[in-house]
Parts: structure tokens; sequence; C-alpha cells
């Protein structure tokens, strides 16, 4: 058995070749603090989050694409390799995708977590790889790609030839930023307070990075105001969250300008032909494959199916295993 497990900063998704994807979660852990135990993970523990009695707390422990919580990040891996792989009998070689931020100490404590729940082999496969192989991009080729993955604490962006990363840029501004973003909008200008949740929600259904006037849609929110300390509801249009969107935006197409800037001119050339290909359901806000397009004026597409796009990839990438491993997977991080 083969796995590929795609540990993003918001969402852990598992693709088992021959049957596509098993497990997509939230990466999320739910913590008791008086007992020092796992209370859930996952989808549940996402329905806690700021609902929680003090004692407990849900936590993304790897938010900001870095490990804030190894123990936690250890606890989750641990359950959600188990939930995939069920009582299998035979031990699956699990190839892992890790948020380019974590250091290799933390990567080789993901590895021995992977072994200690049953893994025969694990390999570790660089993000913007496995996004190319899960939008069926040939990376074999000497032939420029561009990807573009924004997931929800950072957005890889790396080009790709001959199976290999010519260049790459990771910063920490992607899908959770913007709900931050639309937090602080919120309070400042309407004085009501929102949780994260709300936040992305509202991003998902009414923030947008380029639209027409005739596209201005409006959603409700709730929250609490400041004045008052009471609960009350507040329509916000996209138009108005424009400016705080745009912020954050901005920083991610400035951050795909730099990686183009810096890239080969023979391939740019190729890029410019084959275009931008973007992967994570950060890629998914509204206006932003028009808007990079844009500023970049490269054509632009989303993957086939983005936010699965990683994990597909990682499954797939078994098959470029011989290939890969001098390209991609950097041997000290092969356990056997
Ligand atoms: N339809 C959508 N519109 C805008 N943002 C979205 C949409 N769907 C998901 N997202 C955002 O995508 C981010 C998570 O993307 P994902 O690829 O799962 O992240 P990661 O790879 O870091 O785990 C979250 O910030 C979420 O709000
Ligand atoms: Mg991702």
């Amino acid at each position: 058995m083969d796995i590929g497990i795609d540990l993003g900063t918001a969402t852990v998704i598992v693709y088992i070749n021959g049957e596509g994807v098993v497990l997509k979660e939230p990466s999320v852990i739910a913590v008791n603090h008086k007992t020092e135990s796992v209370i859930s993970v996952g989808e549940e523990a996402y329905r806690m989050i700021g609902k929680t009695p003090s004692h407990i707390q849900a936590i993304r422990p790897l938010s900001k694409g870095v490990v804030c919580d190894y123990k936690m990040t250890e606890e989750m891996v641990k359950y959600f390799i188990k939930k995939a792989c069920k009582d299998s009998l035979v031990k699956p070689r699990i190839a892992m995708c890790v948020p380019s931020g974590i250091t290799n100490v933390e990567s080789n404590a993901v590895i021995d977590v992977a072994i200690s729940s049953g893994a025969r082999k694990v390999y570790l496969i660089e993000e913007p790889v496995a996004a190319a192989i899960g939008a069926q991009i040939d990376i074999e080729k000497p032939n420029g790609n561009l990807i573009v993955d924004i997931g929800g604490g950072t957005t890889d962006i790396a080009v790709l030839s001959l199976n290999g990363i010519v260049n790459k840029k990771s910063i920490k501004v992607a899908g959770d930023a913007i709900n931050d973003a639309i937090i602080r909008y919120v309070r400042a200008s309407h004085g009501v307070l929102i949780g994260e949740k709300m936040a992305d929600q509202i991003k998902q259904e009414v923030a947008s990075a380029c639209f027409t006037p005739e596209e201005d849609v409006s959603g409700r929110i709730k929250g609490r105001n400041l004045a008052t300390g009471l609960p009350c509801s507040l329509e916000i249009s996209r138009s108005m969250l424009y400016d705080c969107v745009m912020k954050e935006v901005e920083q991610i197409v400035f951050a795909v300008r730099e990686v183009i800037e810096k890239t080969p001119p023979e391939l740019v050339g190729d890029i410019h032909t084959n275009g931008i290909t973007m992967t994570g359901g950060g890629s998914l806000l509204h206006g932003m494959d028009r808007l990079l397009e844009n500023r970049t004026h490269i054509k632009t597409r989303l993957a086939e199916n983005p936010v699965d796009c990683v994990a597909i990839g990682t499954g797939k990438s078994f098959e470029y295993l011989d290939k890969l491993v001098d390209g991609f997977v950097s041997p000290s991080m092969q356990r056997f």
C-alpha cells in the first residue's frame, strides 16, 4: 500500500493510490490541559475552536507554517495515519508533504511518528513538486513551470524544470492572513468583533481579489458589538472588504513577480507559454486567478482539483521515486 499525506497548515489530506482521497480534515487538535490528554482531532476539534472552556484548548499546531507545538503535531500526525490506514495488515509506504518552513529536526520528528504509526518507509517530498504532479504537469521535461500554492499559513511559489526546483520562495501570507485582515477591518470600521471561523466563512462567500461592479455581492456576519458588548449582525459587501483583502493578496502577487524576476530567461519564456498553475485552498479566493494574470501578464489557471492537488501528487510521487530521490527528496530525510 502506498499512501500520500499532505500535512498542510490548514488541512490534512490523505490519498491512497488506487482508492483516492480517503481523509480530509482540518489540522486542528483539542487538548485538555488539566489531564494533558488529547480530546479530539480534525473535524471535531475544528468545531471546538473559539468555543472551549478555559482548561480545553483547540489549537492548529502548524498554523503559521512552522511547528508551534511539537508534541501536538506528533499526536495529530499519529491520529491521522492510524485513521487513514485503519487496521491494514500490510505496512504502507508513506510519502509526505510538510509545510516548507519546518526544520529538519521537526521533519525528522514527523518521520519518526509516521514510522511508529506503522509505516514501512517514509519519504518527504517538496510541496511544489507534489503540487505539480497532482496538477498533471510533466515535470520531467526541460520545460519551466510556475506553481503557486496558496494554503492557510503559507504561499509557496516555485519554478520547476527537469525534475527539479529551479527557484522558490515561501511567504507567510495566505488564507489565514486574509482572515486576520477581515477580523481587523470589521473591528476597526464597524466596532464588531468576529471570530476566526466567521471571518473564514465571509472570505469564502464574499471576499474577492478582483471583481467588476456587477459582481459585488454581500453576506451577513455575526459578532459582538464592542460598544454594547451585545451580539449583533451586520451586512458586509465585497467592495467593503476590498482594501483589506488587497493588502494581503498584493504581497502574494509581489512574491510571484520576485520569483519570475529571479528565473533564468529561457525558463521565463516557457512560463509565458505554459502559464501559472495555482493550487491550494487559498487559490479559490474569488478573482485571485484574474488578479495574478492581470499583474504578471501570464495566463493563470487553477489546477483541476486545487485543494486535493498536493495530496494526489504526493501519492503519485511513488511513480517518480527513482528520479525524485536525487531531485526532490533529500536523502537525509529518508528513513528505512
Ligand atoms: N472557496 C474559497 N475561497 C477562499 N478561500 C478558501 C476557499 N476554500 C478554502 N479556502 C482557504 O484555503 C485555506 C486552506 O487551504 P489549504 O490548501 O487547505 O491549506 P494548507 O495546504 O496550508 O493546509 C484556508 O485559509 C481557507 O480559508
Ligand atoms: Mg497545502
